[in-house]
């Protein structure tokens, strides 16, 4: 029989959530979503609706998860309505990681090529970083290669159990990341021109800002950025002691990645004004750019090239291990459940060869760079290639559905006593108390099925 593990202590609960919500997200999606999304408007969008949304259903997933103590998929069935909402996160979880596992890939890459600037090998060629992108992306076998060798790191590491595999690669990683990306920072703010940089960011624009444009983005942006909306923060919740309070872990973790989401673009947008690119240069905005940051710095560049790929690299992992991990404990769930065996080696390898397939159209596409696969020009305002519309699936459309659906099985199903009697299992009162059952009850559903409705308007290019 599959036992259920539980998580060291909440410092570990609370550095492996915070590793599932900080990754590629924050630093390689955030600034590029601005950059497209509007700067300073997409800001201030993303962070009322971090306040708003994205506490409130970091709030609502621990609780359902801690107090049903399932997988997403067991959960819902076990609430009884929006029986197959559970089924949404194994979806999304597939979806994402099969996307998510290319850009790490392409991390990888990055990696490589600096250690071989630095040994003196081919590194670049003298290439720019628009160019040596074009170069990778329009190479099918070498995309592939990169995207199974993220996956399989994955792997290995979710192969250690959750306590023992996840908690361990968070506690280092994070911080050092956290430093490297404030020294960044103060070395591109130095460029000349970066200050054009920091008003994209800061003052209100004036031209082309579309509204639902930036509700639709920013939305979607929170809510992958936070792991919301498709049990992955259920799962975590599963695992938490009752000991420990969920509205105080509701709160740190956004907060924490909103910083890093923050600090990531304060590195790149800047940086990307200096060096004449274009902001609204889309999903290999971070390779671009940080590639020409690099090469300004002379010889040190290829050891911060080193360094940045690398802690890129582990707060990729760690967020990825955390969606296959919520794919896993669906299959392990439903398989217990159906009296099989679950053992959760076979089962999360075949979900990661599952979700390998899944890649290998985005990884032979490039994110649309080498042509060799049809493009989606329904998609709104130019997102056409394979890897936006994953995307586009999971966090423009599923994320939102689910978020409002939890909030609904919430305040209409299971109601707010059964929520303040998970709560307060810690022994402390339900801070907050107002602020969540206003928004749970109207404040988040409505803002989020606008940010629904603006998909479906960019869809007909409203
Ligand atoms: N939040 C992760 C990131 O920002 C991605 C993720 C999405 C992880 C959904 C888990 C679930 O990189």
């Amino acid at each position: 029989m599959h036992e259920r593990e539980s998580w060291g202590s909440n410092f570990g609960f609370l550095m492996a959530a915070i590793g599932s919500a900080v990754g590629l997200g924050n630093v390689w999606g955030f600034p590029y979503k601005m950059g497209i999304g509007g700067g300073f408007a997409f800001l201030i969008t993303y962070l009322l609706l971090v306040l708003f949304c994205g506490c409130v259903v970091m709030f609502v997933e621990m609780t359902i998860g801690r107090k049903t103590g399932k997988s997403p998929i067991r959960a819902f069935l076990e609430i009884g309505t929006f029986k197959k909402l559970g089924w949404f996160g194994a979806i999304c979880g597939f979806l994402i990681l099969a996307f998510y596992s290319w850009i790490g890939g392409c991390c990888i890459k990055y990696l490589f090529t600096y250690i071989s600037e630095l040994c003196g090998g081919a590194g670049f060629g003298g290439m720019s970083g628009l160019d040596y992108f074009v170069q990778f992306g329009s190479n099918p076998a070498s995309g592939i290669f990169y995207l199974g060798l993220f996956m399989l790191l994955t792997l290995l590491v979710v192969q250690g159990g959750i306590s023992k595999g996840i908690e361990k690669f968070n506690v280092v990683g994070m911080p050092a990341l956290l430093v490297l990306m404030v020294i960044l920072i103060i070395k591109n703010l130095s460029l000349p021109g970066a200050s054009a940089g920091l008003a994209f960011m800061f003052t209100w624009p004036t031209e082309g800002f579309n509204f639902f444009n930036t509700l639709r983005m920013a939305g979607g942006q929170m809510l992958f950025s936070l792991s919301l909306g498709m049990g992955c923060m259920l799962t975590y919740g599963s695992y938490l002691s009752k000991k420990e309070s969920i509205p105080k872990n509701a709160f740190i973790i956004p907060f924490a990645d909103t910083l890093m989401a923050l600090l990531a673009g304060l590195m790149v947008i800047p940086a990307v004004f200096a060096f004449g690119l274009d902001p609204q240069g889309g999903p290999l905005l971070l390779f671009y750019t940080m590639k020409e940051v690099f090469a300004a710095m002379g010889s040190a560049g290829a050891i911060f090239g080193i360094m940045f790929f690398l802690l890129l690299i582990v707060a990729a992992l760690t967020s990825a291990m955390s969606l296959l991990e919520v794919v896993t404990s669906c299959a392990i769930d439903v398989r217990a459940g159906k009296g099989k065996s679950a053992n959760r080696r076979p089962i999360a390898c075949c979900c990661a060869l599952a979700i390998f397939i899944l890649g290998i159209p985005v990884a032979i596409d490039g994110a649309g760079i080498s042509g060799l696969m049809p493009q989606f020009t329904f998609l709104a305002d130019g997102s056409e290639s394979w890897l936006d519309l994953y995307d586009t699936i999971a966090e423009g459309l599923l994320m939102p559905l689910g978020s409002v659906l939890m909030c609904l099985v919430v305040s209409r199903k299971l109601g707010f006593d059964w929520v303040n009697e998970e709560v307060t299992a810690c022994g402390q009162k339900w801070l907050a108390e107002g602020f969540y059952r206003v928004s749970i009850k109207y404040i988040t559903p409505v803002l989020m099925s606008f940010v629904l409705v603006s998909l479906f308007l960019s869809y007909f290019g409203i």
